[in-house]
């Protein structure tokens, strides 16, 4: 659906789109991933490690992870613990439960949130919710709010919109929304300002406008000159880091594989980051359901799916693999993994916003001859995100579509309809019992989201032969169902009943975009967001995640709550409380349908606030408005 969007708009609705950063001062935003690229954004040899880099095959998780998940699932418990301190679960005691059963950690619940994409739609939407979900954000630790889900989560998932939230939180040391939106703490997310003329002089970022242009494309020069092909992608991941990423020169040297190496992230202290992008097969256009979902994790790129069923240590990314291992006469290469073109490639479908320069106030020179170089490198296929040298060439011969060509070509995660990025989570090796699946789709008319993308992933988990290669999924219903049973107006669990999947599928929460306090369903395409349009969407993500600060549903934190814990209640044989069956009741999809053709789909704010506008508090909107539970349910 993203994917028509964009046709759509790029047949003539396109507005523009608007990226730039200004940062005052940077006084807590100091430390962060590591700046650790050798030579800026040019990738280079550097001396291989004793043991050369290998492709490795896809059967387990990497040692990595695995070591780093047992001091994360610690972590977790404490969290859960703190969690359940102010989420109250009537007649039970979720923290002497999660005491009593922590001697064996997989008895724990192991939780992972997905931010679907949609532009900058989908990073504000989301970034309520991260709001909501964080215990740092003030008085998300109130009786019944949902502050510290965020601290009792293994894994981070984001695709497009959604990669640049998790991405700007961990390029800026696993910062604060809060603290990216007040200009006091840095204001890295300045939407205000246009990607054409790039962050204001003052910033930390850049000199002046014009040094943007010839920052960005020295860069991308410097790459193409040590010898690696670019394509409009490079640029446009450059343009964003300006962005996302609280730095000098638009964090030219921040890699994504450096997150493994900070000092917080190797202590667990966070949850595990995941972006994802699709393979684009030689010569295709459209990107089709069965298309290879890969992913970037902070030590790895690579695939589960059984096409390629493969990864690669991130930070050698560049260098020279053939069939799996790097020949005697090969160098290491490092800094290929820039965060900024990771980020890139996960949103490549936004890469021709750059196209719109002759909207600027530019020097015409400056137009004329960035034009030129990005529609050269935009003709025919090349609007993708050019991995070459190929790492996985040579590897999987006869199940790899891409194991001949010297190049691998990635799209926008969100191409193959699985908009959300659920693929990571769904991996049976990583067992996680629920995902928090925050959806800001532009699926219908109005830019809601109506359960495409988990249609799309129930799809192809039923693929059992093929594509999906052991990951299970709950049964989803049509688009049409999700409109008529309003499923896509309030958070849907589907999966509750865990007999009801063949293999082991995580329960889904699903928490679809929806107008509590704004009407947050912008355009994808939406060039400019002020700053009080980008605090109204960030504030309606946070009345979506929490609805409505509890205010349409007193129980629904408990009800988050035991969604948490029904997949460990059964596994440890626990009889589930009777609030937690009532939730069940009340939020998991019973298995009903209605395929009828709906009306337009047309929601209008829950609590009016008379529209766009700051509020206050977050408090405010909820309370102005006296909502009956049941009329919404
Ligand atoms: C990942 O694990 C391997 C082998 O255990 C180790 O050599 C490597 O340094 C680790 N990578 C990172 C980024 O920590
Ligand atoms: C996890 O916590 C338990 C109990 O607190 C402790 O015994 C164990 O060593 C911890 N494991 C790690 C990897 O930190
Ligand atoms: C939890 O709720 C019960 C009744 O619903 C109440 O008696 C108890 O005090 C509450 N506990 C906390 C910690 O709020
Ligand atoms: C992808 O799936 C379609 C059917 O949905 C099939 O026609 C096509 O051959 C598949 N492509 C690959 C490369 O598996
Ligand atoms: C997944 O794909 C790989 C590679 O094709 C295969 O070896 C493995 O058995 C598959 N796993 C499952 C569970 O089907
Ligand atoms: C910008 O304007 C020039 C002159 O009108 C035109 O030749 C060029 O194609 C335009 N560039 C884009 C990206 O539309
Ligand atoms: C793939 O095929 C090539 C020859 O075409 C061979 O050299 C290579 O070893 C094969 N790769 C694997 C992983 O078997
Ligand atoms: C749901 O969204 C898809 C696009 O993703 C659209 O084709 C379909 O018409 C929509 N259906 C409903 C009922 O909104
Ligand atoms: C199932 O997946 C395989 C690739 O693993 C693909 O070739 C095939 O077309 C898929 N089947 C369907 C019905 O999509
Ligand atoms: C399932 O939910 C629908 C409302 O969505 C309700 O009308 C129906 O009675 C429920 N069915 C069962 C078996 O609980
Ligand atoms: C249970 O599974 C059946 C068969 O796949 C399916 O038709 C039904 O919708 C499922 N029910 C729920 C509630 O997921
Ligand atoms: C937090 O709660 C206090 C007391 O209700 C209130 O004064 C304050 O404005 C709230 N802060 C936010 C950010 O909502």
């Amino acid at each position: 659906m993203e994917f028509l969007t964009a046709v759509l708009a790029f047949a003539g609705l396109l507005s523009g789109i608007d990226i730039g950063v200004n940062s005052a001062p940077k006084t807590h935003l100091t430390q962060r991933a590591l700046p650790n690229a050798p030579d800026g954004y040019t990738p280079s040899t550097v001396t291989c490690s004793a043991s050369r880099p290998t492709v490795r095959s896809a059967t387990t998780l990497s040692s990595n992870e695995s070591s780093w998940l047992d001091t994360r699932r610690n972590k977790t418990l404490s969290a859960m613990r703190d969690f359940f301190g102010h989420v109250n679960i009537t007649n039970f005691d979720a923290v002497e439960y999660l005491d009593r059963v922590s001697s064996n950690t997989s008895n724990l619940p192991n939780i992972g949130i997905a931010f679907s994409g949609g532009g900058y739609r989908a990073l504000m939407n989301g970034a309520g919710a991260i709001k909501a979900f964080d215990s740092r954000t003030e008085n998300s630790t109130n009786s019944g709010q949902l502050g510290g889900l965020l601290q009792s989560a293994t894994y981070l998932a984001g695709l497009s919109g959604g990669g640049w939230l998790v991405g700007s939180i961990y390029m800026n040391n696993f910062s604060t929304v809060s603290s990216l939106q007040t200009p006091e703490e840095g204001g890295v997310w300045q939407f205000q300002n246009s990607i054409f003329e790039g962050p204001e002089g003052d910033s930390i970022q850049i000199v002046d406008s014009a040094n943007y242009y010839k920052d960005i494309y020295d860069a991308v020069s410097g790459k193409e000159d040590a010898g690696y092909k670019t394509s409009i992608t490079d640029y446009w991941g450059r343009a964003l880091s300006y962005q996302l990423i609280n730095a000098s020169a638009g964090g030219i040297d921040y890699t994504w594989s450096s997150i493994a190496l900070t000092d917080s992230f190797q202590q667990a202290d966070m949850p595990m980051p995941v972006l994802v992008a699709d393979g684009r097969y030689p010569d295709e256009l459209l990107v089709s359901s069965n298309a290879t979902v890969y992913e970037f994790n902070p030590w790895e790129f690579g695939t589960f799916d059984p096409t390629v069923y493969g990864f690669v240590p991130l930070q050698y990314l560049g260098s020279r693999f053939v069939a799996g291992s790097l020949p005697s006469n090969e160098s290491c290469v490092r800094g290929f993994d820039n965060a900024g073109f990771v980020m890139g490639t996960s949103s490549s479908l936004f890469n021709q916003f750059l196209l719109q320069i002759n909207s600027t106030s530019l020097p015409d020179f400056l137009k004329n001859a960035f034009t030129d170089i990005l529609e050269e490198i935009g003709e025919d296929d090349e609007d993708i995100a050019v991995y070459a040298p190929n790492p996985f060439y040579l590897w999987a011969n006869s199940t790899s579509p891409s194991a001949d060509e010297t190049e691998l070509d990635l799209v926008d995660g969100g191409e193959d309809l699985q908009n959300i990025p659920l693929h990571p989570l769904i991996q049976p090796e990583r067992h996680v019992d629920v995902i928090f699946a925050i959806d800001s789709s532009a699926d219908t008319t109005y830019n809601w989201p109506n359960g495409t993308s988990l249609v799309a992933t129930y799809e192809r988990s039923q693929n059992t032969t093929g594509i999906a290669n052991g990951t299970a999924f709950p049964v989803i219903p049509d688009q049409n169902t999700f409109v008529n049973e309003g499923l896509n107006t309030r958070p849907t669990f589907f999966g509750c009943d865990a007999s009801n999947t063949t293999g082991t599928a995580p329960l889904i929460v699903y928490i679809p975009n929806f107008p509590y306090v704004a009407y947050s369903n912008v355009s994808t395409f939406d060039p400019r967001y002020p700053e009080s349009e980008r605090d109204s969407i960030i504030l309606n993500g946070y009345n979506v995640a929490t609805m409505g600060n509890g205010s349409r549903d007193s129980d629904w934190s408990a009800c988050v709550g035991c969604a948490i814990l029904s997949r460990s209640f059964e596994r440890t044989n626990t009889e589930v409380p009777d609030l937690c069956t009532q939730c069940f009741q009340r939020y998991c999809w019973n298995g009903t349908t209605n395929t009828a053709t709906p009306e337009t789909y047309e929601p209008t704010t829950l609590y009016d606030n008379g529209g766009y506008g700051v509020l206050p508090t977050v408090l405010a909107s909820v309370l102005a408005a006296a909502v009956t539970v049941s009329a919404l349910l």
